[in-house]
């Protein structure tokens, strides 16, 4: 989107008319290049009126994740400070990545036509009802480990689905999960430049196909009604940047507790994929560098990394973004 079109859209108003004049003066364009806009903006799917006379007022706008609404009244100080939007992407870890911009810097897209889960998974979401977005970080981080990233990312979109009104858990090593139902995943990477922190959260949803609707959930689906993806996206980068810097002064030990206290995961049985063998036990907890401690069936205690599988048993929620068409 280009700044006139952004200009455009801060003239335009519910309540009152806005003039051609006005909107060919402030833009410094003529009318024709005005009515290619406004054409741009109904293919976005703005409702406009246009009136010979009195001018042009919005009637309707979409809920779009664009860069001018996300940063207007977003309370931070380095997150989304600059945003590289796509109404159609491949993937946003894919361009954060090759992108490597400065720390801070959030690539958002309406839709995603590879998006990765863990595991080579894909990630399915119908256009401009999730929030699909990658987080650039410094690539030093990469020393802490992308584990403890992944979940403080967690611990933070979960504390803003607890302000949503949802009683959301956190399951390790990178889902949040309602009523045993996915509502966001987390997928954390890195190259030599940066360390990138990708989220994609089931917002206005409102419904999954068939073979997910025991597996995935929207807050939509969740609370009966639609949100702004916009205020949620504002919170979840307030909330992680505060989140961070705190990591970043403190250390993640600080955050234990709290992950705790959410977890889903903490006291079930579970087994553990490690790549030859499979491990059963019950998760008795986590430990300071984000692995899962498990005490084995038959003794002994064995901390999990993320890189390996891990699912609960006697619990139908895989991760859901292995199927084909879901999330
Ligand atoms: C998982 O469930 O294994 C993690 C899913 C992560 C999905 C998000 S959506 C935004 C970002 N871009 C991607 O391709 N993946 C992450």
């Amino acid at each position: 989107m280009t700044p006139e079109t952004f200009g455009l859209i801060k003239l335009l108003r519910y309540d009152a008319y806005t003039t051609y004049d006005k909107i060919c003066n402030e833009l410094e364009i003529d009318r024709k290049r005005t009515k290619d806009l406004l054409k741009y903006l109904s293919n976005l799917q703005y409702e406009i009126e246009e009136h010979p006379s009195l001018g042009v007022r919005i009637i309707s706008s979409p809920d779009l994740l664009l860069p001018e609404f996300v940063c207007s009244g977003l309370h931070t100080r380095l997150f989304g400070k600059k945003i590289h939007y796509y109404k159609k992407i491949g993937s946003t870890n894919d361009v954060a990545l090759k992108l490597s911009d400065e720390e801070g810097s959030l690539v958002i897209t309406e839709f995603q036509s590879k998006g990765r889960g863990r595991f080579g998974r894909k990630w399915v979401s119908t256009e401009s009802t999730a929030i699909l977005a990658s987080l650039i970080l410094n690539h030093k981080l990469k020393v802490e480990g992308l584990q403890k990233i992944t979940l403080l990312c967690a611990l933070s979109i979960n504390e803003v689905m607890r302000k949503v009104g949802l009683s959301s858990l956190i399951k390790w090593p990178n889902d949040i999960v309602v009523g045993g139902r996915k509502i966001c995943g987390i997928l954390t990477e890195a190259n030599s430049r940066c360390v990138v922190c990708g989220f994609g959260v089931n917002v206005n949803q409102s419904e999954f196909p068939s073979e997910l609707t025991d597996e995935a959930t929207s807050i939509r689906i969740e609370t009966q009604r639609e949100h702004s993806r916009i205020i949620i996206l504002q919170q979840i980068l307030e909330q992680f940047e505060n989140n961070y810097f705190e990591f970043l002064q403190s250390g993640f030990h600080h955050f234990l507790e709290k992950i705790k206290d959410y977890s889903f995961s903490l006291g079930k049985r579970v087994s553990v994929h490690t790549g030859k063998k499979v491990l059963k036990g019950e998760v008795l907890d986590f430990d300071e560098r984000g692995r899962l401690v498990l005490r084995k069936d038959g003794g002994g205690i064995r901390k999990i990394f993320a890189t390996s599988m891990v699912s609960i048993q006697n619990q139908s929620i895989a991760q859901h973004s292995d199927r084909k068409g879901g999330n």
